[in-house]
């Protein structure tokens, strides 16, 4: 079952941080899929550390846009990447350390889909926008 889906409210304009966030979407269907179809620990385990590397990939890309277009909101936008990150890393590790698949699975579908799509078609189009503001153009 897909619970995260891309749709057009979500991009931004710079292809290289849309791109980043289908794969993310991606990614996330993923996690869940093997969580909804119980592949075991070890398998989840992995899905949901491809999720934290890909989204903190993601969020790096981000933070290095901003500090080179000066951009004014950086500090506020960077704390909620990372309050995020430190919220998925609390979640995966306590699905690691107890095999909690229901919290976990939960927590996919009402929080952590949920918060990345609502940041990609706020924040990160906050972000789209200055940049293409000062550089002309729609690519990062
Ligand atoms: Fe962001």
């Amino acid at each position: 079952m897909t619970i995260a889906q891309w749709t057009d409210g979500m991009a931004t304009g710079l292809c290289e941080i849309d791109c980043q966030h289908k794969a993310l979407i991606k990614i996330a269907n993923g996690l869940h899929e093997v969580l909804s179809k119980n592949k075991g620990k070890e398998v989840v385990s992995q899905a949901a550390s491809f999720l934290l590397d890909f989204v903190s990939e993601n969020f790096q890309n981000e933070e290095r846009i901003m500090q080179s277009c000066d951009y004014p909101s950086y500090q506020s936008h960077k704390m909620l990447h990372d309050e995020f990150v430190g919220n998925l890393k609390g979640l995966i590790g306590r699905f690691n350390n107890t095999g909690d698949t229901a919290f976990l699975i939960n927590s996919v579908q009402h929080s952590i889909v949920k918060w990345l799509l609502d940041h990609f078609a706020s924040e990160d189009k906050k972000l789209a926008e200055h940049v293409m503001n000062i550089t002309g153009k729609r690519v990062a």
